[in-house]
């Protein structure tokens, strides 16, 4: 096959596309443009995830950092030629920006040397019992300063910035005491002011029972819900409050209590649901109004069935079933369920992955997911699950301007592909931010 290069062409005196000049960018000639447009002002489920709005040699317009125009290259360019700095896209595929809808991307250190541990088999409540897991990234963390977290966080969300992700959920729960948690929300919305991503904070003060508070969760759930709720909302920007519901970890009756004090501030609720067991986590998340439920390894019937009447997302997260040893979540018996299902990396120091290609792989390969699906539920539906399904995931006018051109041209090499890069630009508000474009 003759590849064409990839050209940048100027129809107007202006700079390089790479430094623009406050001109619109016209992405044009993209063999496949998927634009996830729909009729749905919602997450999609069932048959509404196969639908990807695929333009044969379609053009996007992007002006002030919103999409203004989306459609065939020829009517793109009627109405918008001559107006902008040029990417050919001839021979890609554009889709907008992945959305990892769960991440724990900041905390200090790291946790590679448990790797051994999980490797003479280990479980994950075993390596918690041995003070390692997340006991030991609170220990990292909370020595910290806020600027190293910054530092540190940063440099993971270049990371997924570079594999494609334009927007992306961020948690604390590194922390466990008010102060802690505070610096990490903090550090949060520092890196939401200078980063090129778009990022949504989640407070997880119950993400599990500090050491201090070991035999004394009830204490714990209490501080968390009367102290730490307030101060998180009034000095941080933080949107949710997401509670880890499991044995020996956070009860429903925590977590009730808990989200009652992050809906009286006005935090929305999230729940870390059936990952280890089933622990009504599902229903729990429907009862209570959560905007998703997260992990759904063990997740009953009727507790699906509950989440798909409410329209709760159930987000699952491949890479911490590979990291963790557990069985995946069965995204095909949710979608049969009528559960609108998104996808995330879980990033985190035990399950570290920066890449949503690689978790599209995971989705198609482990989860029972088609491709289409895998890409709905890491754009529209991951939006949707973060409260932003009204401004990214999809190419539609009106929406920021955050799109991918990928060095395929079908969009089936996504979820196909298990390693590799196929991102060659990033473009963020109708600027490009990462261009790994070949030099010809
Ligand atoms: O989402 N499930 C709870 N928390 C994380 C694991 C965090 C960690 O191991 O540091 C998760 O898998
Ligand atoms: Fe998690």
């Amino acid at each position: 096959m003759i590849r064409r290069p990839h050209k940048v062409m100027k129809p107007r005196a202006a700079g390089p596309a790479t430094a623009p000049t406050g001109a619109g960018l016209l992405v044009v000639h993209a063999a496949e443009l998927v634009t996830l447009r729909g009729p749905w002002a919602r997450a999609r489920r069932g048959e509404e995830m196969r639908d990807l709005g695929i333009v044969p040699d379609g053009a996007v317009y992007i002006e002030g950092g919103r999409i203004r125009e989306v459609g065939d290259t020829r009517e793109v360019l009627r109405v918008r030629g001559g107006a902008a700095d040029v990417l050919d896209a001839t021979g890609k595929v554009v889709l907008p920006g992945f959305v990892d809808a769960h991440t724990h991307a900041a905390f200090a250190g790291s946790r590679h040397e448990e790797l051994a541990w999980k490797v003479e088999g280990l479980s994950f409540r075993e390596v918690l019992a041995r003070g390692g897991g997340i006991h030991r990234t609170v220990r990292d963390t909370r020595a910290a300063t806020k600027e190293a977290i910054v530092a540190a966080t940063r440099k993971r969300l270049d990371g997924m910035l570079r594999f494609g992700t334009t927007t992306a959920e961020v948690k604390s729960g590194y922390g466990l005491t008010t102060e802690s948690e505070l610096a990490i929300l903090q550090a949060i919305d520092e890196l939401a002011g200078s980063h090129p991503m778009s990022l949504v904070s989640t407070f997880m003060g119950a993400h599990t029972v500090p050491p201090e508070f070991q035999g004394r969760a009830d204490a714990y759930a209490g501080l968390v819900a009367d102290e730490m709720v307030p101060a998180v909302a009034s000095r941080t920007g933080a949107r949710f409050c997401d509670v880890w519901v499991e044995g020996g970890l956070f009860s429903a009756d925590h977590a009730r209590r808990i989200f009652a004090a992050a809906k009286a501030h006005g935090l929305e609720a999230k729940v870390h649901a059936d990952e280890l067991s089933d622990t009504g986590g599902a229903a729990l998340a429907a009862e209570v109004g959560a905007v998703s439920a997260d992990h759904l390894l063990h997740a009953s019937d009727a507790g699906l069935g509950a989440m798909a009447e409410k329209g709760v997302i159930g987000v699952v997260l491949p890479s911490a079933s590979v990291a963790a040893g557990l069985p995946f979540a069965d995204a095909r018996r949710l979608i049969r369920a009528g559960v609108p299902v998104a996808l995330g990396s879980d990033l985190n120091p035990g399950a570290w992955n920066e890449s949503m290609q690689g978790v599209l792989a995971l989705a198609t390969h482990r989860l029972g997911m088609y491709p289409e699906e895998a890409i709905v539920a890491a754009t529209v539906n991951a939006a949707f699950a973060i409260g932003k399904g009204k401004e990214v995931g999809a190419l539609d006018p009106g929406m920021a301007g955050d799109l991918l051109i990928l060095d395929a041209d079908a969009v089936g090499h996504l979820g196909y592909r298990l390693g590799g890069n196929l991102v060659e630009k990033v473009v963020k508000a109708g600027r490009v931010v990462m261009d790994r474009s070949p030099l010809r």
